[in-house]
């Protein structure tokens, strides 16, 4: 019998996380990795992503392959994802990590051609991956999928506009529940982590132009303080794991209570 413990490993599983090199999908990768799989990293800058490599496999000895190539794209994320099966024929987890919302533009005011863009980045580019490993996942009967959706999903953040961001991650919470019940059947599970706020580059950024947001934000979080990059990396753990074997199309919020009131 399988300790309970034992149930969080992945030994021998494979997981693509899209935008690995740096912060919450970097820290996703090094728990996976502690917890024993193999990674493929897909990011744009080569430098980074070696960075990663090499400081993940010294601290594991896991195998860490690395894709250049921008997956905000639906083109682009088609190319990273067929050069990853190339490298790599069965993976097993799958984390669409790219997205920001990158832009803090009006409502009234942005055009469909940059609204289309921001859309593909944070949620056209997760469908094809998730069109690209689903053939290899349905084979082996087996898959974790998981969506990195936000707190934006269910609530407009106050404070800023770029609603593209909003929309395409409620849109995100749906396809997480539409595949998980549409491939089910394939003994694939999809589920999503919404993280709140946490201090990775696009927040120092947004902190840099608007320096009461940090506050405000921290003044809004029961728990009164912003998240550890590390702090996200047990819950993909957990749902990429046999430990989540009977859960499919939830939303873990990791948010330090930032949806509750
Ligand atoms: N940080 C937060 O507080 C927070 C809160 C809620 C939700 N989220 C969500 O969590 C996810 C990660 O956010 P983060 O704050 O960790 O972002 P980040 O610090 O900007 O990290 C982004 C990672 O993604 C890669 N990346 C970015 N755009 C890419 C592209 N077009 N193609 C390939 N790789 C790309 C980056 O590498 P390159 O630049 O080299 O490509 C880097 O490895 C996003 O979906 C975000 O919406 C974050």
């Amino acid at each position: 019998m399988m300790s309970v413990l034992d149930r969080f490993r992945l030994d021998g599983r494979t997981a693509l996380i899209t935008g690995g090199s740096r912060g919450l999908g970097r820290a996703m990768a090094n728990a996976l990795a502690e917890a024993g799989a193999n990674l493929v990293l897909v990011g744009r800058d080569e430098a980074d992503l070696n960075t990663a490599r090499d400081e993940i496999t010294a601290a594991t000895q896991r195998q860490v392959w690395i894709v250049t190539g921008d997956a905000g794209t639906a083109t682009g994320a088609a190319v990273a994802c067929d050069h990853a099966l190339d490298l790599v024929p069965t993976i097993d987890i799958l984390i669409n990590n790219v997205g920001g919302r990158r832009v803090d533009v009006a409502l009234e005011e942005v055009s469909i051609d940059e609204w289309k863009r921001l859309v593909d980045l944070n949620l056209t580019n997760a469908l094809i991956c998730c069109q690209k490993l689903f053939p290899g996942m349905q084979q082996q009967q087996r898959g974790s999928i998981i969506n990195i959706t936000s707190v934006a999903g269910p609530l407009a953040i106050k404070g800023i506009r770029g609603r593209h961001y909003e929309v395409a991650k409620s849109g995100l919470t749906a396809l997480t529940k539409s595949l998980a019940a549409d491939w089910a059947p394939h003994g694939i599970r999809a589920n999503a982590i919404a993280p709140g706020v946490f201090l990775t580059d696009p927040n120092r950024r947004w902190f840099g132009q608007k320096p009461d947001f940090q506050h405000d934000f921290e003044a809004h979080i029961p728990m009164n303080r912003l998240g550890e990059p590390s702090e996200i990396g047990p819950a993909a753990v957990f749902l990429a794991s046999d430990a989540s074997s009977y859960i499919t199309g939830t939303t873990l919020y990791v948010d330090g209570g930032y949806t509750l009131w």
